[in-house]
């Protein structure tokens, strides 16, 4: 089967682009529907590769679900039969270690895999392994087979903060809290846009969760039961690599709907790039280019920060513009894959160290004393690109690197296609769409 791009690039994109549904939320209202009583009905879902390997995983539990339109997916786990996450299935996706939650309520203990997904660092688990434990949830991990085993011993109740905050944690143990018979608080908890999207999911079906700035308070719920259709927020990782490809490909591109203020510290730094930025109604804006890119300094950190997920993209923005940038990523170790492939292209880019007071406090992955990490990488913008074989190796940088194609106007192959399109629906219509020459070989 064909995994590769061929891109030919080097013309400005013009045109609109209708966001897909969050990747984000999508795969954890899928997980979450596992929770509920009857047909549970997800409007705007897209379909990506995560989503439909998660669909098989739920379906080899025994849920049923089926795509009724292009969008729209239909949830049924009243017959779930299994307590056990095959490896085959849960190896894909990293999201499958959220399975804890729907097993835990339907068997009272389940076995899940170790998880799979992007290679962006090490990523273990163990705060919410921690949180779990906490909550009152027994869990051992089998180092021969790579499973956990996790067992209700006495309803989850409790309180657990995070020492430092985790986006799918906060989801996870916000779910098992839904399971106590009195009351369960989770602190410092992760405030991304997406969580308050899942929240409102489970609320409008019942589920008794109230957000009180840093901590989630859960208190007894009823049965889960949908009332009505929900429909999944638009992906803002989709509208950041779309508008920055717009404007680093001199083009003028009009991307929606999106909500301001889920996107308002990338309009901002888009606005201080000297990138056109225009509202041209309540949920649309027009990214255009308006003349020489400054280069602007980022610096990851979770909402309402300038997102970890964006940044390859911004990399791609900055290798347009003229002069010197810098780009620090705080949330994850490793997530710079995108870096020895894009010099492939000629662009100029070297890892520089940066003096950091608290290391441990600044970074929000295990930061250890004696390890070396690459956290920090200067671009020098404004040089011509040329054609190359790229390689994808995580999502988000296999997206940098199709876009980096897109800068130049010679053929270049984009390897690892299947990664990107874990994330982005459509990518090679959407693309098109633009104006751009992409095509799967
Ligand atoms: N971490 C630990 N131990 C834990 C949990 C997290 O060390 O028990 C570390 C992580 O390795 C990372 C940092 O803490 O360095 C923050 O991780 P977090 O748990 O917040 O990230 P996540 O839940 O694994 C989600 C998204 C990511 C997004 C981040 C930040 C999903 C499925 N994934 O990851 O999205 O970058 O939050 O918002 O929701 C993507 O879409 O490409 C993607 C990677």
């Amino acid at each position: 089967m064909s995994d590769s791009y061929l891109i030919k690039g080097g013309k400005p994109l013009n045109g609109e682009v209708v966001l897909s549904g969050a990747k984000n939320v999508a795969l954890k209202t899928i997980i979450a529907a596992l929770m509920f009583k009857g047909d549970v009905t997800l409007e705007n879902i897209p379909k990506i590769n995560d989503v439909l390997d998660l669909i098989k995983l739920i379906k080899s539990l025994g849920a049923k679900a089926e795509f009724k339109e292009k969008n729209t997916l239909v949830i049924n786990s009243d017959s779930l039969k299994s307590n056990l996450v095959e490896l085959q299935y849960g190896s894909k996706i990293r999201v499958s270690f959220m399975l804890f939650a729907p097993l835990l309520r339907r068997f009272g203990e389940c076995f899940v895999p170790n998880p799979g997904g992007c290679r962006i660092g090490a990523r273990p688990i163990d705060r919410i392994i921690n949180g779990l434990t906490a909550l009152g949830i027994k869990v051992d991990y089998d180092s021969d087979t790579g499973y956990y085993h996790a067992k209700i011993i006495n309803k989850p109740k409790g309180k657990y903060r995070f020492e430092k905050p985790s986006h799918t944690g906060t989801e996870l143990l916000m779910m098992i809290g839904l399971m106590t018979n009195e009351k369960v608080e989770i602190d410092n908890i992760a405030n991304e846009p997406e969580i308050n999207d899942l929240i409102l999911y489970l609320t409008s079906a019942g589920a008794n969760i109230k957000e009180e700035g840093k901590k989630i308070i859960i208190c007894k719920s009823p049965q889960l039961k949908q009332k009505e259709p929900f429909i999944i927020m638009s992906d803002r990782n989709e509208l950041v690599t779309y508008a920055t490809l717009a404007v680093a490909s001199q083009g003028n591109v009009i991307i929606g709907p999106i909500k301001e203020d889920l996107i308002a510290s990338f309009l901002e730094i888009m606005r201080v790039a000297g990138a056109g930025v225009e509202k041209i109604a309540k949920d649309k804006f027009r990214f255009f280019y308006q003349g020489k890119i400054k280069p602007v300094n980022i610096e990851t950190s979770p909402h309402p920060g300038f997102m970890t997920d964006w940044q390859p993209s911004w990399a791609i923005l900055m290798l347009a513009a003229k002069g010197e940038s810098v780009i620090h990523e705080r949330v994850f170790e490793n997530r710079f894959s995108y870096v020895e492939e894009l010099k492939k292209l000629g662009a100029k880019i070297n890892f520089i160290d940066i003096k950091i007071e608290n290391e441990e406090k600044f970074y929000h992955f295990n930061y250890e004393k004696n390890k070396k990490y690459q956290q920090t990488i200067r671009i020098q913008g404004g040089n011509e690109l040329h054609n190359a074989i790229l390689n994808i190796s995580d999502l988000r940088a296999g997206a940098a690197l199709a876009c980096a194609a897109l800068l130049v106007s010679d053929e270049t192959v984009v390897n690892g296609a299947s990664i990107l399109e874990r994330g982005y629906e459509d990518f090679v219509g959407k693309i098109r769409k633009l104006g751009g020459e992409i095509k799967k070989i």
